[in-house]
């Protein structure tokens, strides 16, 4: 059933099922608001662990810690009634074993009332995908440019490229084969995540992949134009939120300046208007 139509959150076997039919619709979120602005319109919200990036300034999503996604967390699910919440492990809450990322993973769930939680790698996280799913907790994948491992990826680039794609393909197979409902193929050759989208069961979501996925993520901040520190070329901007926010705050300034702001009606009167006859 498509976001819009839909009155209760769909269940990762929902999302799962969707494989090769509607395209899903997912976007990054962070606070209550902008939860509410989606809910109707999204499959599924990522509480994305971005969220270092995009509001808390940070280099990487490196320094992101289990309290930011689970305040982070808390705040999206207050705005979602229709839209599954998929919430992101962070860096170093789930590398270690299988029973570290049950312990981080059944905390996530719990404190923030996520339906899913992500986690980033193929062939070297299928271990702990089978054990987190065996023991009741949805796990969606990651692969591709996985922007924990920048350090030994070298950077943010495109992944899976000529031999590589051998391998990027393996990682699909084997989160699949773990139980993963859904993977996120991150900044991949266009063809490479059509030939990955045909080769496994469950639905890809792309970003930086190809419209032949089962369904495409974009970071909200970035898509409205609110977070303008770089684009990359796989953002299309659908609005330009952070210059009106800019001239908005422009105008407000100049208007203090001026005296012109507050205007007679933003003020109080001393005494009340007299009541009509
Ligand atoms: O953290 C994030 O926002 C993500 C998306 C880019 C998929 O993982």
């Amino acid at each position: 059933m498509s976001a819009t139509a839909r009155k209760t959150a769909p269940l990762p076997d929902d999302i799962r099922a969707r494989k090769g039919g509607e395209p899903l619709v997912s976007l990054t979120a962070y606070t209550t608001p902008m939860a509410q602005l989606m809910d109707a319109h999204c499959d599924f919200v990522l509480v994305g662990d971005s969220v270092g990036m995009v509001l808390h300034g940070l280099e990487s999503t490196l320094g992101v810690t289990m309290e930011m996604m689970i305040l982070h967390g808390q705040a999206v699910k207050r705005g979602l009634s229709r839209a599954m919440m998929v919430v992101d492990m962070p860096f170093a809450s789930y590398e270690e074993s299988p029973a570290q990322a049950y312990r981080n993973a059944a905390r996530l769930m719990a404190e923030t009332g996520a339906g899913a939680v992500k986690l980033e790698g193929g062939v070297a996280m299928a271990e702990t995908i089978a054990f987190l799913v065996a023991r009741g907790v949805p796990v969606m994948a990651h692969i591709g440019l996985t922007p924990q491992s920048i350090n030994t990826l070298g950077g943010y680039k495109v992944q899976g490229r000529g031999a590589a794609a051998d391998r990027l393909l393996a990682d699909a197979e084997a989160v699949a084969e773990a139980g993963a409902f859904a993977v996120v193929l991150e900044k991949v050759p266009e063809t490479l995540a059509d030939r990955v989208t045909g080769a496994i069961p469950i639905p890809t979501i792309g970003i930086g992949a190809s419209a032949g996925c089962d369904g495409q993520i974009l970071v909200v901040d970035d898509m409205l134009g609110l977070f303008t520190a770089f684009k990359p070329k796989f953002v299309k901007r659908y609005a330009t939120l952070g210059e009106q926010a800019e001239a908005a705050i422009a105008d407000y300034a100049t208007e203090v300046r001026e005296r012109r702001f507050p205007a007679p009606e933003h003020v109080f009167a001393d005494t009340l208007p007299e009541q009509k006859k």
